[in-house]
């Protein structure tokens, strides 16, 4: 994430750019990062070629791909680099993106008592009804305000705060403004999360924005005012499974347990400060007490 977030002059002058990446380390260090997740996904691979692996009950997704590179007649054009290629997409994809929104989730839970409690209520009340060790999928895919808190998490701290860099294919105009082909663009999600023209105190934490589902706005790409996924073509592909693991860690870390601050901390300590990279962390880790909830 590191590597990719950094200034790469290669990105802008393809032809000497490299020049400048090699005497500032950081085509060595690239090349490194390389070689060693070539081997990881190399490994992965050979391990799921395994004829002696069980069978699983559901196919993972290096089967399936595994599958197609099987399937494919004579002359097909897929490789083993092609499984890594996908494999690094889904890597940088899905981890960071998750995580770092479940984080700021939690900060902003421990910031809002109110919603804190609420939601507890929501997720101990529904999921109490079951007696097994983890609220399941099914049980969390229920839960409405729940889901209000994911949006309005992502409505703060989209964790790709400029989306992933696009290329204008051809001229268009924007709010009057001349985009010409080939331009680089960035959607500033994070702005558009606040702006004051669409939200209501835009800086408030009020998952409550979200109660209308049927007026309300949504993540997928049409409304405009909420892009944490992106849009269009190159949409993420991975949204519903983000949502499936946020409401599942988020769901199960507030069905099992209370949490404090540590002794001395204020809520009003609490750091909301970003961390620039590629995804956009929260600076100061955050440090929480949980207590067994019985
Ligand atoms: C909260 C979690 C996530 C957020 C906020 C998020 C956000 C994004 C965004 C903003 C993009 C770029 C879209 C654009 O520029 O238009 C993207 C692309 C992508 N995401 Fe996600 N993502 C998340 C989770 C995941 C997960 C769980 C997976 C996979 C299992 C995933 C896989 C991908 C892939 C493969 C792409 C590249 C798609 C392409 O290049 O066409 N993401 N994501």
């Amino acid at each position: 994430m590191a590597m990719l977030g950094s200034f790469s002059a290669a990105d802008f002058f393809p032809y000497v750019g490299w020049i400048v990446d090699f005497f500032t380390g950081l085509h060595a260090r690239r090349e490194k990062c390389f070689h060693e997740f070539d081997e990881f996904y190399q490994m992965v691979i050979d391990e799921h070629l395994d004829p002696h692996r069980p069978v699983p009950e559901n196919e993972y997704i290096v089967d399936s791909m595994l599958r197609l590179f099987k399937n494919q007649s004579d002359g097909g054009i897929l490789t083993q680099d092609h499984i890594k290629a996908i494999l690094m997409n889904v890597f940088l994809g899905a981890i960071d993106t998750t995580s770092v929104t479940l984080v700021w989730a939690m900060t902003e839970l421990m910031k809002n008592p109110r919603v804190m409690k609420k939601l507890q209520a929501e997720i101990r009340s529904s999921a109490g009804k079951i007696n097994k060790p983890l609220v399941e999928e099914t049980v969390c895919e229920n839960l409405k305000y729940l889901k209000m808190v994911f949006k309005e998490t992502l409505r703060l701290h989209p964790p790709a705060v400029l989306l992933i860099p696009h290329l204008a294919q051809k001229h268009i105009k924007i709010g009057g403004y001349d985009v010409y082909p080939n331009t680089r663009t960035h959607v500033n999600v994070f702005a558009i999360g606040r702006d004051p023209e669409t939200w209501k105190n835009p800086e408030e934490f009020y998952p409550e924005r979200f109660e209308n589902e049927a007026t309300g706005i949504d993540f997928g790409g049409r409304d405009f005012e909420l892009l944490p996924f992106g849009s269009g073509r190159r949409v993420c592909p991975g949204m519903t499974m983000a949502t499936v693991a946020f409401e599942f860690v988020l769901g199960n870390l507030l069905y099992h347990f209370d949490w404090k601050l540590p002794d001395g901390m204020e809520t009003e300590d609490l750091s909301m400060e970003e961390e620039l990279g590629l995804t956009v962390e929260k600076k100061i880790p955050l440090c929480l007490v949980p207590a067994k909830h019985i």
